[in-house]
């Protein structure tokens, strides 16, 4: 049966269209009155499409028009024409063509707005929060969202096409332990008692593993209360997977197979480098002093305590008989940096926690061998032989015209620093090709480490996750040396999942709850379901979870993944739109048998 509001969508009209009658329907993008004749450009999900008004054409409908405003919603009928030669529009895909108006009637009128739907450029993000369901009427929100419609729905068609099950986990739950703190939710009809939102599905989808379902996947929101960043929400989305009868390659192979094949047919325009790379967490950590490096580019680190544990330079001496490392990394064609660009990078790296930062430039055209001491600008030259640079330029595979960077301190904190280092000064070069995803697999992490203040080891990714079969000894005698089954999938310096082969053994997992300082009691009452669940006879199973707003962030170019969300919350956690979270009333406090304690003030900070 005919639409009663349109015939067509704006931007699918073309020159095919000329000379036939149609129906449209959308908003007002903008009107444009031209002495005698008005011009609109009407918008709807599919484009925009330039209307024309003629009083010559039809009195009645020009009248109306004059009343339109932006974001108005109209119904428009008339006649596709060609447009005047020389007035065509190559930036729009209906540029050659214009409806002439016959018809037309005004839907809904709008307020002004609060901000132009055209263009976010120097609103504040709040504005766009308040108002976000004008704020995604924007096209490049809708393309957003309809990015992240196409993903999801590749996901649902390829995980199909393999045999995989989409299964349905509750909300409210018990606490599932990922690292962060819960959500809960009061029970009415249980005093006292409290349900958490799942900080993911993770001992479901184990469960339904043991159920024998053996391929479960789900999108599936997941709830964590944690200092909120970029690429952080309170509530956020995840390509839940899990796996029976499988081991490490068999779930890495899936998912670089899923995501090879959805860039291909998503995001053909952006490369990525195959096979993914897959590298050990000692390696990265080693040449990105991060386990989510961004390998679109090099200036890769290098350790040279060995070269200088005995130089004349005290800071570097000092700190290595104290037991930490000195490392550097290089950068092309930066010898000529300023003193000011490079006390730029010394506050740089000190308020990212380093003592210092010694620079070393590298001036003149000889080839490395040639280098004598007059060609190192630094202030800390004297203190080492020329031997010794030698050593160091060779290390960092550096030369003339370089600029080499050095952190010396404990190995976390060089790490630590020297990867956001080396990111900014990928960001000032304009190393990283928008262009190109680097996607990679981070193997062999440690299963715990140990946790000083509270005197307990702490699981890497989680307590489910299974030890290396031969390292299963070490967890009575040095568990600090057993290696784990985890995964990370990651991209241009993002973390996109994580993941691992589980224990399905009851012994192990319990012997791991007690290493990581739960009471027999504890066990028996957070997680008894789930080791009596391995007692029944639980496969072999393995899984991981990509998140899928960090994931459609960076395939849409955006640097927030507020920006790939429909209503997302603010960096301290508020909805701006509804003002969530809010106080509720006297009456369903009581309900939930509540007492609201030392709550000065209700209002947000
Ligand atoms: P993990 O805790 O590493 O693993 O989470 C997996 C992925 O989920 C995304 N993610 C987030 N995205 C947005 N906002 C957040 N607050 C947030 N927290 C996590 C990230 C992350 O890599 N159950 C395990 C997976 C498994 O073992 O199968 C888990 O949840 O992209
Ligand atoms: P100082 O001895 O503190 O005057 O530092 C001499 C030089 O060494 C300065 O350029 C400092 O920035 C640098 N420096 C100091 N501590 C460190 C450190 N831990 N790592 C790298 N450079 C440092």
């Amino acid at each position: 049966m005919a639409n009663r509001y349109r015939t067509h969508n704006c931007g699918e009209l073309n020159s095919r269209h000329i000379g036939q009658g149609i129906s449209v329907a959308g908003w007002v993008n903008r009107r444009r009155d031209h002495g005698g004749l008005i011009f609109i450009d009407l918008r709807d999900r599919s484009g925009l499409l330039q209307v024309v008004f003629n009083p010559q054409v039809t009195e009645e409908a020009y009248r109306i028009a004059t009343e339109m405003r932006p974001e108005y919603v109209v119904r428009i009928t008339g006649e596709v024409a060609r447009r005047p030669p020389g007035t065509e529009n190559p930036r729009i895909p209906t540029g050659e063509i214009e409806l002439i108006a016959r018809e037309v009637e005004i839907l809904n009128a709008s307020r002004p707005m609060p901000f132009p739907i055209g263009d976010k450029s120097g609103i504040d993000e709040s504005v766009r929060l308040k108002y976000r369901y004008l704020d995604l009427r924007r096209p490049q929100m809708q393309q957003n969202m309809m990015l992240r419609h196409s993903v999801i729905k590749f996901i649902r068609d390829f995980l199909d096409a393999r045999g995989f099950i989409e299964i349905e986990t509750p909300i409210l739950l018990k606490s599932t332990p990922e690292g962060a703190r819960d959500y809960l939710v009061p029970s009415r009809l249980y005093p006292g008692k409290f349900y958490a939102l799942p900080q993911s599905p993770q001992q479901l989808k184990q469960l339904l593993m043991v159920s024998g379902f053996e391929k479960y996947y789900q999108i599936a929101r997941c709830f964590r209360d944690e200092d909120q960043r970029a690429d952080r929400q309170p509530e956020f989305t995840q390509l839940d997977l899990e796996m029976s009868f499988v081991d490490e390659d068999d779930v890495l192979d899936l998912i670089e197979e899923l995501f090879t094949s959805l860039m291909v047919e998503i995001k053909p325009e952006i490369r990525i480098v195959k096979p993914f790379p897959r590298l050990s967490y000692h390696e990265v950590i080693e040449r990105f002093g991060t386990d989510k490096p961004d390998l679109r580019f090099g200036l890769e680190l290098a350790d040279i305590s060995d070269i200088v544990a005995d130089s004349e330079f005290g800071v570097f001496r000092t700190t290595i008989a104290g037991g930490g490392t000195v490392k550097g990394f290089s950068v092309p064609g930066c010898a000529d940096y300023s003193r000011k660009q490079q006390a730029e990078l010394v506050e740089f790296v000190r308020t990212r926690g380093a003592k210092g930062l010694v620079t070393m430039a590298i001036e003149g055209e000889d080839s490395s061998a040639d280098l004598s001491l007059d060609k190192v600008r630094s202030a800390v030259t004297r203190f080492f032989t020329l031997d010794q640079v030698r050593a160091m330029v060779k290390r960092l595979h550096a030369g003339p015209g370089d600029l080499l960077l050095f952190v010396a301190d404990k190995s976390e904190v060089v790490n630590t620093v020297l990867s956001q280092l080396r990111l900014e000064m990928a960001d000032r070069l304009g190393l990283a090709d928008f262009n190109l995803m680097v996607f990679a697999f981070i193997q062999d992490y440690p299963l715990m480490e140990w946790n000083k203040e509270g005197d307990r080891w702490d699981s890497v990714h989680h307590p489910f996750t299974a030890p290396r079969d031969e390292d299963i000894p070490l967890l009575d005698t040095d568990p600090g040396r057993v290696r784990s089954r985890h995964y990370d999938f990651v991209c241009n310096g993002y973390e996109l999942s994580s993941g691992s082969i589980r224990i399905h053994d009851s012994q192990i997992q319990e012997k791991i709850f007690k290493l990581l300082g739960y009471s027999g009691e504890e066990v028996r009452e957070r997680f008894g379901h789930l080791l009596e669940a391995l007692e029944f006879g639980a496969p072999p199973h393995g899984g991981i979870a990509p998140g899928i707003d960090r994931f459609v962030m960076l395939l849409a170019g955006e640097e927030n993944i507020r920006e790939v969300i429909a209503f997302p919350k603010t960096k301290s956690a508020i909805d701006l739109m509804t003002n969530a979270p809010d106080a509720v009333s006297e009456d369903q406090l009581r309900e939930l048998h509540l007492m609201l304690r030392g709550v000065e003030s209700q209002n947000f900070p």
